[in-house]
Parts: C-alpha cells; structure tokens; sequence
C-alpha cells in the first residue's frame, strides 16, 4: 500500500479511532524513541563514566607520570650535584694525594739527612775517639787500602826508599837528610829525589841556598800528597839543585804544609776521600816514571807522626833515625821505633832500621854515649834482625853549627865529606843501595 491509499483507509476510520490510533502510535513512536533515547542515553552514560574514569585515570597517570618526571628531575639534579660534589671531592683527594706524594717525598729527603747526619755523627763519634786517643790510633783507625799490588811492587822497586825520622825534635835529622843525599848523589852517582815533608822548610832552605839557586814560593810537598798528581809530574816538577848535585831533584815545603796536611786528615777521618790517604806518596814513588828517574828517594820527616811522616813510613824499605845518643833521647827512640813498627802492618816491606848517633863529642863515642847508644839498640828487637846500630857516627861539626840552614857541609867542608861518605857507605852496604 503506498502513502495515498493509507490514507484512504485512514479516512475510513472514525476519527476518535483514528486519533486513538494515532494517539497510540504516537505514543508506540514515542515510547519507542523515548525508549532508545533512554537506552541511548543509559549506555551514552556508561561510556562517558569510563571516559571519564579512563581520563582521570589517565589524568591520575599523567599525574603520577609527571610526579615521577618530578622526581627523576629532582633525582637527577641530585644525581648531578652529587656528580659535582664527588668530582670536588675527587680533586681534593687528588690534590691530598699529590700533597701526601710531595710530602712523602720531603719525608724521604728527610730521611736520608737524618740517615747522613747519622753517619756523620758516628764519624764525628770515632773521630773524637780518636783525636783523643793515641796518635797513633789515629792511623790505624781505617783498614789500609793500598795501590794496587802494593806489596809485590814494594819488594821489587828498584827505587829505594829511605825516611829519615824521629819524633824528637834537633836530633840532625835534616842535616843527615841533605848531608847523605849529597853523598848518593855525588860520591855514588845516584839519581836522588828528597822529599821535604817538614813544615819548617829547613831541608828546602837548606838545599836551595846551599846551591844557591832562587827558593821560590811553590811548595811541592802540597801536590804531591795532594793525590792530583801522578809519577811524571813527580820526576819533573821537582826542582833541580844544579851542577853541584847531579842528578838530584828536591820536592820543596814550606809554612802553608802543616794546615794543608790537616785537611788531608780531617777529609780522610771524615771518610770524604776516595783513596786511602797514607798511601799517596807510594802511589807515586811507585810509578813507572819516578823509577826509571830515581835510584834513591830520601825523606826528611818532621818531628811528628804526620800525614807526610805517615806517608813517608807507608812508603819506604828503611828508617835511618838520627839521635842525639843521652838517656832521655835514646828512650824516644825506643818509643818512636816501637810506633813504626806498627807501620808494618801497612808496609810490609818497611824491614830496616838505623840508628845513628848525631852530635857526638868526637867521632869515637864517649863511654856515656856509648851506653846510651847500648840501651837504643835494645828497641831494635822488634825489628827481627833488620835493625842496627851504625858504626859511623856524626859528630859535631862547628862549620855545621854555623852554616845551618844556608850551607850543605858536604859541599863546602872536606871533613863534613868525609864523614858523610863513610855513613853513606855504611848505609849502602846494610840496605842494597
Ligand atoms: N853534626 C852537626 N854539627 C853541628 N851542628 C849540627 C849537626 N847536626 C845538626 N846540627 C845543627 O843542629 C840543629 C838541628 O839540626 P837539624 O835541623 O838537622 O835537626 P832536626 O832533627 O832535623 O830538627 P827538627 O826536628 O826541628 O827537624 C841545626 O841548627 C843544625 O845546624
Ligand atoms: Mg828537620
């Protein structure tokens, strides 16, 4: 039925059926729209609550969220000033560290002056000991350490080696010195070096105005224990004494020596030099140039048991010791051969002994010299056989007493010469030379 006839038939209904029926379709439409409007309505309403819940649901995350970025921001910005002050913290150790580095550094400089001043302290302690003990303590405190090959080259030096030497004082040691090196050097030929190791400067004097040449000012001796020199600074440096001493060559000393010589000691106690002090005399008369230009090397000691003497003594096969032949000098003798003897132990090859009388009355002893010459024998005995008593002895020569320091007797007086040549002759004849 289209729309036309429907509403043909409509027009054949009363109209109270019509309206009732429209009435009641009206109200089935309405009730059907109101009815899905409703249901629209109820389930539009489920939905915007769980809209709404998942929104603030969402918003409660968001939130959440945003709490959380809060406090990961805040975590963060903990974290970072963390990083910053454990970075700060880092640097302050690093720089403690450095600080501690730096101080254990000054600590171990510390350490080695406390552990050097230590040292020198027990040095101190040992050389108070022995500055106040025997003198002879003093030498020995050290065990030797000699050139090498010392011994061997002792024994076989051709070069012989003589110290003339007492610890007292003008007995002639100087005037047999220069008197005998004379003699070598002229009645024998011999190339002779002398050694003046006495502070005084009598040998030096006596040699260089005896033969008249310029003393000059250089002391030798300085150099040669100054352990800067070698053997041919030793054979040509020294000086020549002229036409007069063949051959003869003289190391010089002079009033600077004894303080110099003190050094030497102190440095040596003091363990600040690198070779054995008492051996540097030795290292140059050993070497090859001193032997081929000396056959004799004669040593005028001081009356002291200094570096030179020291040196002297750790040089030589033979001590000749000048005394004046009383009681009270011979009993020096016997004390100064009793501390040479210790020297032994340094210088094996240190074997002979002469004693000889000086300043006699007359060429023949007097009975009271002659006893005392008795009683300096008895201090050879620790010399095994190797000792004497010369037969020779020098008197007292007036053109001697009167030339001092400005004469070789040898050279101007003919009684001097002969003398001196029979005591060389007799020294030759006991030592090989
Ligand atoms: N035989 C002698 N005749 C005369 N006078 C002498 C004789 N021997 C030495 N003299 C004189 O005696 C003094 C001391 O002598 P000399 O200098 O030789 O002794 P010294 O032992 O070397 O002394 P010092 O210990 O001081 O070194 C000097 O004046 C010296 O001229
Ligand atoms: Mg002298």
């Amino acid at each position: 039925m289209n729309l036309h006839e429907f509403f043909a038939k409509l027009n054949e209904f009363p109209g109270d059926v019509l309206w009732g029926a429209v009435a009641t379709a009206a109200s089935l439409i309405g009730a059907t729209f109101l009815g899905g409007w409703g249901l629209k309505s109820a389930i539009s309403g489920t939905a915007h609550r769980d809209a709404k819940a998942e929104a603030d649901l969402a918003r409660l995350r968001a939130n959440t969220a945003e709490t959380d970025l809060e406090k990961l921001k805040l975590s963060q910005a903990r974290a970072v000033e963390r990083v910053q002050d454990l970075a700060i913290e880092n640097s302050k150790l690093l720089s403690l560290v450095n600080t501690r580095q730096a101080g254990g550094a000054v600590e171990a400089q510390e350490a080695a002056i406390v552990a050097d001043l230590r040292t020198r302290v027990s040095k101190f302690d040992a050389l108070k000991d022995a500055l106040f003990g025997a003198e002879d303590d003093l030498w020995r405190m050290k065990a030797p350490a000699p050139p090498e090959k010392f011994e061997s080259r002792m024994r076989e030096s051709r070069t012989r080696i003589v110290t003339i030497a007492n610890l007292k004082g003008g007995v002639g040691k100087t005037t047999t010195a220069a008197n005998l090196a004379a003699h070598f050097s002229i009645a024998r030929g011999k190339r002779v070096l002398l050694i003046d190791f006495d502070y005084q400067g009598s040998l030096t004097r006596m040699m260089t105005l005896g033969v008249k040449i310029p003393l000059g000012s250089s002391i030798l001796a300085d150099a040669l224990l100054g352990g800067e020199v070698d053997g041919k600074w030793t054979a040509q440096v020294s000086r020549e004494l002229g036409a007069s001493l063949p051959g003869m060559r003289l190391i010089t000393c002079g009033p600077t020596f004894d303080s110099f010589e003190n050094r030497i000691l102190m440095r040596w106690l003091l363990g600040e030099t690198s070779d054995d002090v008492r051996y540097r005399l030795a290292k140059l008369l050993l070497s090859q140039s001193v032997q081929d230009e000396f056959d004799l090397v004669i040593i005028d000691a001081p009356p002291r048991l200094s570096v030179g003497t020291v040196n002297a003594l750790c040089a030589s096969h033979a001590i000749l010791v000048p005394t004046v032949p009383d009681r009270l000098s011979v009993d020096a003798v016997g004390r100064f051969l009793q501390r040479a003897n210790a020297f032994r132990e340094l210088n094996s090859s240190l074997l002979k002994v002469g004693i000889v009388a000086c300043l006699t009355e007359t060429t023949i002893l007097k009975p009271h010299e002659a006893e005392a010459m008795d009683l300096a024998r008895t201090s050879l005995d620790l010399w095994h056989g190797q000792g004497k008593v010369m037969e020779t002895s020098v008197r007292h020569f007036t053109s001697l007493g009167r030339a001092a320091g400005r004469e070789i007797g040898y050279l101007q007086d003919r009684t001097v010469r002969e003398l001196f040549d029979k005591l060389g002759a007799e020294v030759a004849q006991q030592w090989q030379m």
